[in-house]
């Protein structure tokens, strides 16, 4: 079935059932492997993307749900104010480890960061409890987060 959507501001048409997840769309129709599969349940985070501005989960998110609605991906997300701040700050704390997790975890703070441009540790902790790191660099996502808001980047 003839699907189009509206990603990083390009319009996209493909086939596919409704109920597909966007996820699936994104790494296996349109190649966009930007955006990892991790759990496949809502749990890790690893497959965020913004939609109309906002954190989701796209594993779990049938494409029915999001025609014509703004799709932003990891891809894409360096050329919105917050994203940059945010992939710039990435750079200058060293935050990546394995990097599995990290296109998530940015889509994340770079949401976060669009609706409250000076968090504090509740606001974080509660934007960034749903992604997961097996390698653990929570501190330092937490320090590059604050450092993107601060202004503070070199
Ligand atoms: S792959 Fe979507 S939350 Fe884990
Ligand atoms: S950097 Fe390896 S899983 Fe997060």
């Amino acid at each position: 079935m003839a699907t189009t959507l509206t990603i990083n501001g390009e319009t996209k048409s493909f086939d596919a059932p409704p109920e597909m997840p966007l996820l699936w769309v994104l790494r296996d129709i349109l190649g966009m492997t930007g955006t990892k599969f991790g759990c496949g349940i809502a749990q890790c985070g690893a497959c965020t993307v913004h939609v109309d501005g906002k954190a989701v989960r796209s594993c779990v998110l049938p494409i029915s749900a999001v025609a014509n609605r703004a799709i932003t991906t990891i891809e894409h997300v360096g050329s919105t104010p917050s994203g940059a701040k945010v992939q710039k700050a990435w750079l200058e704390a060293e935050v990546i480890q394995c990097g599995y997790c990290q296109s998530g975890q940015i889509m994340s703070a770079a949401a976060l960061l669009a609706a409250t441009p000076n968090p504090d540790d509740a606001d974080i902790d509660a934007a960034m409890a749903g992604n997961i790191c097996r390698c653990g660099t929570y501190v330092r996502i937490r320090e590059a987060i604050k450092l993107a808001a601060s202004g503070r980047q070199s």
